[in-house]
């Protein structure tokens, strides 16, 4: 890999700036190395409960025009055995990994980290934003700013690793929801999650097209809303931003960190370009590098 690619974040000297974002490769140890060795420069696990989640009847994905929406449900093995996955992996690659986790409570929070403390793993995102579980837990976390200052509190009281919020894009104020997370001591923001939820009409059957009815939207037709929020809440956080949300090019990566995010991550773009999509956004890094003059990515930042 390009030595322009190499970018620091948070005590790491990472190969890539690109990150394989929360649920989209499943939990295997197999997948994370796949995505590893396709060239994203860290990866997520799937969000992990303390308890496994079979997640919502099938079909729970479907792909549109303009990007795609899913239904998953938070499915996942539990925490223990997806740690242990993490656990696999790293006796074969060294790439550093966040072990995404979800919870209801600060005290469920809690409870996790005091696992992924004694886990593999590098560092520990709050998913705190899943917007296809509100039938059965209401408004996604994020959505509040007490509630997102108590989650990032009482995990940071018992954390060893470093704290990722990932927040939602249904906020009415993302500045205030990200200096919540940032004065509670988070480390860095994963933002966005899924837009919505949102909804696709089969009309030869004339239902939905997901079992669930209502899923969470993901792809290009996110990438405006994303740099807009990222945008937002890079004026008032000094805490560095994992940008996602219809990254799918290295044209994408530039203008999300433009926006101001430090790293970009690929979620639906690998239901578009398959796995490999990391090897060939990286090249195309490289080239716009090269073509506009920069020395390596983390020339390349925020605008004004
Ligand atoms: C199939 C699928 C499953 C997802 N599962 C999770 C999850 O478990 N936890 C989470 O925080 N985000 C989850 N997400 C959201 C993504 O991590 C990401 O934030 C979102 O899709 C926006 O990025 P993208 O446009 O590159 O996909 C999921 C997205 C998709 C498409």
């Amino acid at each position: 890999m390009s030595k322009k690619l190499m970018i620091d974040f948070l005590g790491y000297t990472l190969a890539s700036p690109l990150v394989l974002p929360a649920g989209i490769m499943g939990i295997s140890s197999g997948s994370l190395a796949r995505a590893a060795n396709c060239g994203a420069g860290l990866l997520t696990t799937k969000s992990l409960s303390l308890k496994p989640r079979k997640g919502h009847n099938n079909p729970v994905t479907a792909c549109f025009e303009g990007g795609m929406i899913n239904a998953m449900g938070l499915c996942n093995p539990g925490i223990k055995e997806g740690l242990e996955e993490v656990r696999d992996f790293k006796k074969r690659i060294e790439s550093p990994v966040i072990a995404s986790v979800f919870g209801t409570s600060p005290e469920e929070f809690y409870e996790l980290a005091s696992y992924v403390n004694k886990s593999k793993a590098d560092f520990i995102e709050l998913n705190l934003s899943c917007p296809n579980v509100l039938d059965e837990f209401g408004v996604p976390l994020s959505a509040s700013k007490d509630s997102v200052y108590k989650i990032v509190k009482s995990v940071k009281s018992v954390s060893e690793r470093p704290v990722i919020a990932k927040l939602s894009p249904n906020v009415l104020s993302i500045k205030e929801i990200a200096m919540a997370a940032q004065n509670a001591g988070a480390d860095a923001l994963s933002m966005i999650n899924s837009l919505g939820p949102g909804m696709l009409i089969d009309i030869k059957l004339k239902r939905p097209v997901l079992a669930n009815k209502f899923g969470g939207v993901s792809g290009p037709c996110l990438k405006p809303v994303a740099q807009k929020l990222i945008y937002e809440a890079s004026s008032c956080v000094k805490i560095p931003i994992i940008g996602m949300g219809g990254v799918i090019s290295g044209k994408d990566v530039i203008e999300i960190k433009m926006a101001g995010a430090t790293l970009a991550g690929i979620g639906a773009g690998v239901f578009y370009r398959g796995i490999e999509i990391f090897k060939k956004v990286n090249r195309e890094i490289v080239k716009f590098l090269n073509e506009a003059g920069y020395e390596n990515i983390g020339e390349v930042k925020r605008i004004k």
